[in-house]
C-alpha cells in the first residue's frame, strides 16, 4: 500500500487476506459476492457465509487503509460484485508477469522473455498452499513460466546460441525435474555442441525423475532420440544455419562498455522487476556509488525488449534546466519545429511508442526533469523511464531503488585469497589494478590490505577505481595512505554522510598525490562542465608553467589516474571528462576543497 507493507501476520483475519487475494488474481480484478463467498466459505449457509464476508471485507478496508474515510475506496461493491481498486492505482505481479509474456510471444526477442521471467516471482502464494481457489492460478503460471523457458531455449538455438539455450533449459529442468521437453532439448543441444556423453546422461536424468516421481518412462520419440545419439545417427557439431546474431539488435543509442563490468547479478534482476512495476523508477545513491554504471547495464539488456528503443539522454553535462527537452530532441533525433513548444514536438513524438528512456544524472536539473517526465508519462501511455539521480524526481507514480554499495569483505580475521575472490568489491579493485599493471594479482600476502581498503572505501565502486589506480604504490603502502587520509576526514567536523567522507577521503588523497603540473591542468580543466576536446584542453589547460605540447600527456596521465575519463561522441571525436562533481544537489560544494581554489584561481587567470 504506497510506501506500507502489509505482513502476512498484518492481517487480523486470514479471510480477509485471502479476500483480497482472491480479488487480486480474479479477471479485472471483480467477483460476483456469491462466487466470493462460495470459495471462501464453500461449507456455509448463505447466511452465514455473508456475515463472514461482511467482516472480512470490514478487516480488508481497515487494513489497507487505517483512515475510515478512505478505507472502502480500496474495496468496493458495484452491483453485487467485489471489486479491488482504485484500477488505475493497482499494480499486481500475476498481471505484469503474464502481459510481459505476451509481449516476448508477440516479439520473439530474448530480452522481451528475460524481462517475463524476472517478473515470475516463484510459485504463487506459497502461503496459501492448501486453498483450492489458488491451486489452480499457481499451476497456470508456473507450467507459463516454464513455457517461455523453453520457447526462449529454442529461439536461442535458432539463432545457433547453444549456450544460452542450455543455460535456460537447465533452470527449467532444476524447477521442473520430469519437465520432458527440456530434457529433450538438453538432449539435442548437448549433441549439436558435441558433448555426447552429456546428452546420454540427461537422458538417465530424465528416465529415473520420471521413473522416481511419477512412474513414468519417457516417451518412445525420447528413446528413439536416445538410440540415435548412442549410435551416432544424430549428427553433432552441425554448424549453426544463422551465426550468433549480434545481442543488440534493437534501436538505440548506448554507449560502448570501455571497462569491464563487476557482479551486481542479483540487482540487475531487481531494477529489471522495479522496472517492469512501474513507468518510473529512479536509482538513487550517494556519488559515484554505481548508478549510471547499473542503470547501463541493465538498458543495455532491455534493448530488445522496447520495438521503439532505448534511449540514453545525458544530463551530467548540461548547466540549465530549459536544455533538458534539448537534450531529450537530441538523443531522440527529433527535430525543433517553428511555433511549436519543443516539449509538445516530444510529445507527439512519444504518444504511441514502446521506448524506455534513460535520464542519467539528473540531480543537479531535477525540477526540470521531474516536470517533463510528468509531462511526457501523462500523455505517453507507452513510455518508460529510468532515471539515475542522487535524490528523488518526486513525480507521481515514482519507484525508487537505493543502489547499494558493492559487497565488502568483512575483516573479523585474515581473509584468503579465495575467499576475498567473492566479493565484488575486491575483484573490481583487482581488475582495475591489473587495467594499470598487468603483473597485478592477488595474493596471501597482499589479500589482508586489499580487504582493507575495499572495507575503508565502503564498497563505493568510484573510490575503488581511484585507489586501484594507485598500484604503482605497493597495496600496503596504499592502504595506509588512505587510513590516514579517511581518519583525517573522520576526525574533523565535516557535517556530509560517512558515505561522502569516505567518497571525498578517495578523491583528496588521489588529488594529494598528483604531480603539481597535473593538478594544475586537472583545476584548469575543470571548467568544462560538460568535458572537453583534446584542442579545447590544449587552449585553456596552457601557459603559466605548462606549455601547449605537454598537455596531451598531462591529460593522459590524469585518464591513468581515474579522475578523468575518455569516451567517444557519436561522431567518433575523443573527449574527456572529469570523474568528480563539484557541487552537491543544494547547489553546496563537494569534492576536494583544494580543487575549488584552484578552479576559482583557474577561472581568474584563464
Ligand atoms: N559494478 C561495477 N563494475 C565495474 N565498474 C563499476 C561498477 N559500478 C560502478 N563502476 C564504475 O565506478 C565508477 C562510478 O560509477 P557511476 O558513474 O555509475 O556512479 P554514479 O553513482 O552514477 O555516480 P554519480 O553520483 O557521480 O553520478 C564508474 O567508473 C563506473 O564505471
Ligand atoms: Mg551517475
Amino acid at each position: 500500500m504506497g510506501t506500507r507493507t502489509i505482513e502476512e501476520d498484518g492481517w487480523r483475519l486470514r479471510k480477509a487476506a485471502s479476500l483480497v487475494k482472491l480479488l487480486a488474481l480474479a479477471p479485472s480484478h471483480r467477483l460476483h459476492r456469491e462466487r466470493v463467498m462460495d470459495l471462501l466459505w464453500p461449507e456455509l449457509g448463505l447466511k452465514a457465509a455473508s456475515n463472514n464476508l461482511r467482516q472480512a471485507l470490514h478487516v480488508a478496508r481497515r487494513t489497507l487503509n487505517p483512515d475510515p474515510a478512505r478505507a472502502s475506496r480500496h474495496l468496493v461493491l458495484p452491483e453485487e460484485q467485489l471489486a479491488l481498486g482504485p484500477e488505475e492505482h493497482l499494480w499486481v505481479d500475476v498481471d505484469a508477469f503474464e502481459e510481459a509474456a505476451a509481449t516476448a510471444r508477440r516479439g520473439r526477442e530474448p530480452a522481451a522473455y528475460r524481462v517475463a521471467l524476472d517478473l515470475y516471482a516463484g510459485e504463487l502464494l506459497p502461503g496459501d498452499l492448501y486453498e483450492e481457489w489458488a491451486e489452480g492460478r499457481r499451476q497456470e503460471l508456473r507450467q507459463a513460466f516454464l513455457s517461455l523457458l523453453v520457447e526462449l531455449a529454442s529461439i536461442h538455438e535458432e539463432r545457433g546460441d547453444f549456450r544460452p539455450a542450455v543455460e535456460v533449459l537447465r533452470r527449467a529442468v532444476a524447477e521442473e525435474p520430469t519437465h520432458e521437453e527440456a530434457h529433450v532439448g538438453l538432449m539435442r543441444l548437448y549433441t549439436l555442441s558435441e558433448r555426447r556423453g552429456e546428452a546420454l546422461s540427461q537422458y538417465e536424468r530424465l528416465r529415473e525423475a520420471l521413473s522416481g516421481k511419477l512412474g513414468a518412462e519417457p516417451d518412445a520419440a525420447t528413446r528413439r532420440l536416445r538410440e540415435e545419439i548412442a549410435t551416432g545417427r544424430l549428427p553433432s557439431a552441425q554448424p549453426p544455419t544463422v551465426g550468433p546474431l549480434p545481442q543488440e539488435a534493437g534501436k538505440h543509442n548506448l554507449p560502448a562498455t570501455r571497462s569491464s563490468f563487476v557482479g551486481r547479478e542479483r540487482e540487475m534482476v531487481e531494477v529489471r522487476r522495479e522496472l517492469a512495476m512501474t513507468r518510473l523508477l529512479t536509482l538513487t545513491g550517494t556519488g559515484g556509488c554505481g548508478k549510471t554504471r547499473l542503470t547501463l547495464e541493465v538498458a543495455r539488456e532491455l534493448v530488445g525488449a522496447y520495438p521503439d528503443g532505448v534511449w540514453l539522454v545525458e544530463l551530467a553535462p548540461l548547466s540549465e534546466r530549459a536544455l533538458v527537452p534539448q537534450a531529450l530532441a537530441a538523443a531522440l533525433g527529433v527535430q525543433e519545429q517553428p511555433e511549436r513548444s519543443l516539449t509538445d514536438t516530444l510529445v507527439d513524438f512519444l504518444r504511441k511508442k514502446k521506448a524506455l528512456l534513460v535520464l542519467d544524472n539528473c540531480e543537479h536539473l531535477v525540477d526540470a526533469v521531474a516536470r517533463l517526465t510528468d509531462i511526457l508519462l501523462n500523455s505517453c501511455p507507452h513510455l518508460r523511464v529510468l532515471a539515475t539521480s542522487r535524490e528523488t524526481l518526486d513525480v507521481e507514480g515514482e519507484l525508487n531503488w537505493l543502489v547499494p554499495s558493492l559487497s565488502v569483505p568483512r575483516l573479523r580475521r585474515p581473509p584468503t585469497v579465495g575467499e576475498l575472490e567473492g566479493y565484488e568489491s575486491v575483484r573490481l579493485f583487482v581488475e582495475r589494478a591489473q587495467y594499470r599493471n598487468p603483473a597485478f594479482s592477488l595474493t596471501p600476502e597482499n589479500a589482508q590490505a586489499v580487504a582493507k581498503i575495499c572495507k575503508r572505501l565502503d564498497g563505493i565502486p568510484l573510490a575503488i577505481e581511484l585507489a586501484a589506480a594507485r598500484v604503482g604504490f605497493s597495496v600496503e603502502q596504499i592502504a595506509t595512505r588512505l587510513d590516514d587520509s579517511l581518519r583525517l576526514l573522520t576526525a574533523g567536523s565535516r557535517t556530509a554522510s560517512p558515505r561522502q567522507r569516505t567518497l571525498r577521503g578517495a578523491l583528496d588523497w588521489s588529488y594529494d598525490l598528483l604531480s603539481k603540473p597535473e593538478r594544475v591542468l586537472f583545476a584548469r580543466l575543470s571548467v568544462f562542465a560538460g568535458g572537453w576536446t583534446l584542442e579545447a584542453a590544449e587552449a585553456v589547460g596552457s601557459g603559466k608553467g605548462i606549455e601547449e605540447e605537454d598537455v596531451l600527456d598531462l591529460v593522459s596521465r590524469l585518464v591513468d589516474k581515474s579522475l578523468v575519463v575518455v569516451g567517444t561522441t557519436a561522431g567518433g571525436v575523443v573527449r574527456y571528462s572529469a570523474t568528480l562533481t563539484y557541487k552537491d544537489n543544494n547547489g553546496a560544494t563537494i569534492g576536494n576543497p583544494v580543487i575549488l581554489t584552484a578552479t576559482t584561481q583557474c577561472i581568474v587567470v584563464g
